[in-house]
């Protein structure tokens, strides 16, 4: 297994260029199961969850092609790729595909509306907490869908003429939930309502898409999306966002190093809850025609107390990367997550780096320390994989990360990006 050997010490200085958004192309991917006609994609990261859904794509049929780097575009630009589904082969997504990537259990929605049915096998992915069904249920049995689960299979049937619109409106906000039900509703006859709707930057990514394939979505941004069902959609070419994830974890890590670095790309208004937070903690924070300049003075870093909140709340995927920066500050900050109820498990690795925190509940209290020292880690999942990097990053002396393949899922060229700017950091294979 791979693992990332590095030097803690060095500043970042220069630019990091950020990937098309993971959590934007898994489900714009997913949203070519809706028409027959080819969905063009374009800013796709190369990542292992998009090979993985590539996969579970083709099963049903998609047929996929990458398109080679065009003229003049630089080099490490994210990919040009077209999905054509133009027959659906298969409703069924079996769990040896499922059960790798949660986010394949949204096929659901797509299959549903333009198939009238669908078996999916209940989900997989990062473990961290129970991550239920239980609100994609609700949301498709509100469109007319008759739901079993057997077998471990959640097995779906639209009624006859397909999906009927209807308002639904969510306990809890759930970015896949409603992901899914907004690409069920395109294609059911009438009206649906969403309420309490994620509003997440990836959420708009999608529904814009939708509406470029002929759907009519209105509320796009808010809480409330209304979506008027229409009977087929068509292609449409659609750029992937800029990922929000990596732009924190980059600022976050050149936050811990010091140094000034570019994020070549970066749209700061979509994690302005974030960067809030580190510019109270102390990190400078420029908007430049080409993204978001991050710069650290000798200041130390100041410690600031932070909720997880859906969209435009602090996002619990950066919940890890910020904690790994509080160990460095100068006193005690606290840390709610309030989205995942076991997200803590890159505690104990930090704490071989020297880190100092505490876990009760859903609260992490973090004292500061002045040094970390580097340690033999290991990934859980993604997001506390590269909180692991960027402590290595800060700590002195050498860190090797375990388990990397975590990282691969979501993050593209993470040792390369990172080598430009000056860190000392390798992979190694085996
Ligand atoms: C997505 C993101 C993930 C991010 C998360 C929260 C993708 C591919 N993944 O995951 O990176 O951490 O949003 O921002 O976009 N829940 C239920 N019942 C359900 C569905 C969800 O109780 O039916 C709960 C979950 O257990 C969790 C909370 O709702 O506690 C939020 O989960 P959700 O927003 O659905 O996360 P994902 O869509 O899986």
């Amino acid at each position: 297994m791979d693992r990332i050997r590095l030097i803690g010490g060095n500043e970042l200085r220069g630019e990091i260029p950020i990937s098309g958004a993971k959590n934007a192309a898994l489900p714009l991917m997913i949203a070519s199961l809706l028409t027959a006609e080819p969905l063009v994609l374009t800013n796709v990261p190369r990542l292992a969850d998009v090979k993985q859904l590539e996969r579970i794509l083709e099963n049903h049929g998609v047929d996929i092609a990458v398109h080679g780097r065009r003229r003049g575009e630089a080099e490490g630009v994210g990919q040009r790729m077209t999905f054509t589904a133009g027959e659906i082969v298969d409703t069924t997504a079996p769990y040896e595909l499922v059960s790798k990537m949660r986010a394949s259990f949204w096929v659901i929605g797509p299959l549903l509306a333009r198939c009238h049915e669908a078996r999916v096998s209940l989900p997989g992915g990062c473990a961290i907490g129970t991550r239920p069904v239980d609100l994609f249920l609700h949301g498709l049995k509100a469109l007319g869908a008759e739901i079993d689960i057997d077998d471990g299979y959640v097995v779906a049937r639209a009624p006859k003429g397909g999906l009927v619109g209807a308002t639904v409106r969510f306990p809890k906000v759930s970015v896949g939930a409603t992901h899914t039900i907004l690409m069920a509703a395109t294609l059911a006859r009438g009206t649906t309502i969403i309420e309490n709707a994620a509003q997440e930057p990836e959420i708009s990514n999608v529904a814009e898409c939708l509406v470029a394939m002929g759907a009519r979505i209105s509320g796009i941004g808010t809480q409330t999306l209304t979506i008027e069902g229409v009977e087929k959609l068509h292609g449409a070419t659609v750029e992937v966002i800029p990922d929000r994830i990596e732009t924190g974890t980059f600022a976050m890590a050149a936050a811990m190093t010091g140094g000034d670095v570019l994020l070549r790309g970066a749209r700061p208004e979509h994690l302005q809850a974030a960067l809030d937070v580190l510019e109270k903690a102390g990190v400078e924070l420029t908007t430049e025609a080409h993204g978001l300049r991050v710069r650290r003075n000798g200041n130390g870093i100041q410690p600031v107390d932070v909720d997880t909140d859906p969209f435009p709340g602090f996002p619990t995927d950066l919940q890890a990367q910020f904690m790994a920066l509080m160990t460095m500050s100068t006193g005690t900050s606290r840390i709610r997550e309030t989205i995942f109820e076991n997200r803590y498990m890159h505690v104990a690795e930090l704490a071989r780096f020297g880190a100092d925190i505490a876990v009760d509940g859903q609260v992490a209290t973090v004292r500061g320390k002045p040094q970390l020292k580097g340690a033999q880690v290991m990934a859980t999942d993604l997001r506390a994989s590269v909180s692991l990097v960027i402590a290595g990053l800060a700590a002195k002396g050498e860190t090797v990360v375990n388990r990397i393949y975590h990282l691969d899922r979501g993050f593209e060229r993470l040792e390369e990006k990172l080598s430009r700017c000056g860190a000392e950091i390798e992979r190694v294979a085996g």
